[in-house]
């Protein structure tokens, strides 16, 4: 097969917390910090980040260099963001590597991992260089903390987000998962996540971010709803394929392309395969473990009705309300 840019590599020292220098010691203990969820979480230029990565993540803004033709996958955590790294990589690469290929990387490869995190999971920094253009690179952090280059250069960047109350339940399961702490109940998270006080939130900031960006610059930021990709997911594919700067051809039209992709990067699909399936990452020196499948729960629409009270959606509701009022995003 062809050389395919899939981003994969495993980390060497970077995200190994128990190498964390003192400097970021000292920095967690310069900045607020909070226990809650599954790790302690610290706040930095009004973003809640997991402590352990505080010094990776901080130094995105200043030590990342951005090019003009990157690509940039952005996502608040649980919006689906294992689901677009699947689609943009199989429709990114498929002039390369088509979806028939026995060797295809997503095969053999969870999502999360062809896909490297800026100054993060298999994305540090001096690796990014290295990578060849166009590059296709992820990130959950909110815009204000990645360099202003990438809004002047004009890189692409395609935004993923989802209804919160969603969002919320998916994140809560999530983090009962992967912790080893002891579960946080939903009445506890469902305060933090009000507050504000969740990895890479607040949640409102995080998206309207993104938003304001994608109405500043709407060439160059496609503005994605997990919600669209549920209801109309070829539609999601052939928009996507354009904005990728690779649209379906006539040819793959006729040929069923975009039903493929669609197919392949199905929840079914991509749970039952073993790389997704078995395995997983530690964290924060041991005291999370990400399991692969844990990336992969119930994949619907509107399952928060059956975790959250009557209560607590007409809070989030009204919250969700205030927080946007006026910007245009609506949910
Ligand atoms: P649920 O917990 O509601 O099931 P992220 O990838 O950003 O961590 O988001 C995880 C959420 O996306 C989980 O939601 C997960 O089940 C869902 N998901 C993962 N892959 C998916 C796919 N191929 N199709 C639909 N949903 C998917």
């Amino acid at each position: 097969m062809a050389q395919v840019h899939s981003g994969i590599k495993e980390s060497s020292s970077t995200n190994d917390p128990s190498e964390s220098s003192n400097t970021e010691a000292d920095l967690v203990a310069r900045l607020p910090t909070r226990e809650g969820w599954s790790t302690p979480l610290t706040l930095h230029n009004q973003c809640w980040l997991r402590s352990h990565m505080l010094g990776k993540f901080m130094a995105v803004r200043d030590n990342f260099r951005p090019r003009g033709d990157d690509i940039i996958l952005a996502t608040h955590p649980k919006s689906g963001t294992t689901w677009l790294k699947a689609l943009a990589f199989s429709i990114f690469n498929r002039s390369r590597c088509s979806l028939d290929n026995d060797n295809h990387p997503l095969l053999t490869t969870t999502p999360q991992k062809v896909v490297p995190f800026i100054g993060a999971v298999g994305g540090d920094l001096d690796y990014l260089e290295t990578l060849p253009s166009p590059r296709l690179l992820s990130t959950h952090l909110p815009l204000s903390l990645l360099p202003p280059a990438v809004s002047t250069l004009g890189c692409r960047v395609v935004y993923l987000c989802r209804e919160p109350k969603d969002a919320f339940v998916s994140r809560w399961h999530f983090e009962n998962k992967i912790g080893k702490g002891g579960p946080i109940g939903l009445e506890d998270a469902f305060d933090m996540f009000c507050q504000g006080c969740s990895a890479f939130g607040p949640f409102w900031e995080h998206y309207l971010q993104y938003w304001k960006e994608s109405s500043a610059r709407p060439r160059e930021v496609l503005f994605l709803r997990y919600e669209e990709l549920v209801s109309d997911p070829l539609e999601v594919v052939r928009k996507l394929a354009s904005f990728l700067g690779v649209p379906l051809t006539q040819e793959e039209e006729d040929g069923g392309v975009a039903q493929q992709v669609v197919s392949f990067c199905s929840f079914d699909s991509l749970r039952n395969l073993d790389a997704n399936k078995a395995g997983g990452v530690e964290r924060a020196g041991g005291k999370v473990f990400i399991q692969f499948s844990s990336l992969f729960r119930k994949g619907k629409v509107g399952d928060w009705a059956n975790h959250m009270s009557k209560e607590m959606a007409e809070k989030m509701d009204r919250l969700v309300e205030d927080k946007f009022k006026g910007s245009g995003l609506v949910f």
